[in-house]
Order: C-alpha cells, then sequence, then structure tokens
C-alpha cells in the first residue's frame, strides 16, 4: 500500500513520533501547516466551539496515496483541531486511513476516538492507536495531567513507540 504520514504537533511529541514511524517505513511525512498559530486559547477555544481551524490541504497530493496515517495529540478527549478539515476531507473523498497519537493519559484512555473519527469520515479507520505518556512515567505516585504535559518523548520512547505502531500497520499493509 502506497503510504503517507500526516501530522500536527503543538509540543514535539507526535512529529517526533511520525518522523520515525515514516522513517522506518520508508514513506513520506507531511507536516500539517496552519494558517495561524495555535495557542492554548485558540485550542481551547476550537474544542468547546467545534471550530475547525484553516490549513493548508493539498488534495492532489491527498489523491496520491491509498494509505493515510494521521498522527496528533489528542485535546479533551478528542483529536486535536488542526487534523479536522483532512478528517472532513475524507468524508467527500473516501480513503484507508489511520489514527496514532502520543497523548497524556494521565485521566486514562481516550474512549471517543472511534466514534469521532467514524462521524468526522464517515468511515472507520483501520489503525487507531493511543499511546500514553503516562504508561512510560513512574507510577508511584500516578503521574498527573501536569507531568503528562511536561514530559516531551526521548530517544529510547521513540524508539519503542515507533516500533509498537509499525507492529500495528504491518498487520494492514
Ligand atoms: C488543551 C489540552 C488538552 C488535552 N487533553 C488530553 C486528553 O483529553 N487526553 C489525553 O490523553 N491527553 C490530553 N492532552 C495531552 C496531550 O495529548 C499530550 O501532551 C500530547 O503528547 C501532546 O502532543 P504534542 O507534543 O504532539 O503536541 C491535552 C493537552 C492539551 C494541551
Amino acid at each position: 500500500m502506497n503510504s503517507v504520514i500526516i501530522s500536527y504537533s503543538y509540543t514535539g511529541n507526535n512529529n517526533a513520533l511520525a518522523e520515525s514511524v515514516a522513517r522506518e517505513l520508508s514513506v513520506k511525512h507531511i507536516n500539517i501547516s496552519v494558517q495561524k498559530p495555535i495557542t492554548m486559547g485558540s485550542i481551547l477555544m476550537d474544542m468547546i466551539f467545534a471550530r475547525t481551524p484553516k490549513v493548508q490541504l493539498d488534495p492532489d497530493i491527498m489523491q496520491q496515496y491509498d494509505l493515510i496515517i494521521f498522527c496528533a495529540p489528542i485535546w479533551m478527549g478528542q483529536v486535536a483541531s488542526p487534523l479536522r478539515a483532512y478528517l472532513n476531507y475524507l468524508k467527500t473523498s473516501p480513503k484507508a486511513y489511520g489514527f496514532i497519537s502520543i497523548s497524556g493519559g494521565a485521566d486514562g484512555a481516550n474512549p471517543k476516538l472511534d466514534s469521532e473519527l467514524r462521524k468526522r469520515t464517515g468511515t472507520q479507520s483501520i489503525i487507531l492507536l493511543d499511546q500514553h505518556k503516562a504508561d512510560l512515567l513512574p507510577t508511584n505516585p500516578k503521574p498527573t495531567r501536569k507531568d503528562t504535559s511536561a514530559y516531551r518523548i526521548g530517544r529510547e520512547d521513540t524508539k519503542r513507540l515507533t516500533s509498537t505502531v509499525i507492529e500495528e500497520i504491518k498487520k494492514i499493509i
């Protein structure tokens, strides 16, 4: 399957993961380019008022691939808003897609991702993998949101997370 990885990252973790997965699979990695800078304020507004930030989306590039693997953080239980325009695009031009993330996980799983992806794209994702920073941190005391937000994945973490992602992707392609 001719695949591409499309990522968005606010603090760098998901781009590090996307870059590493793309290198491992020898596939193209595209970084989502937003038209206005994302701030903590704009994130909260997007999530509360269901806004879709403007991004540069090239339909010609999307058409070149059989499988699109998105990689982005989870915000307030949802896929990060800069991905919305891409997910909406898939509703009009359906294509196999997957979603991977390194999220915080301080409050446990993010159970609404599957239904959100289906709602936005109109189809089921063929890969859905949400890995948590909380699982990379010492368990006693239990990591808080503050701990997981401050944590940046290092080289060893990236290697470990990448191999889990590759295992999942290899079941499909
Ligand atoms: C506003 C905001 C809301 C968040 N909400 C969640 C959440 O609901 N679930 C979760 O697991 N992580 C949540 N996180 C944590 C991020 O998903 C996590 O820190 C992620 O690794 C950041 O990725 P990035 O470095 O690629 O931007 C939230 C972070 C922010 C800034």
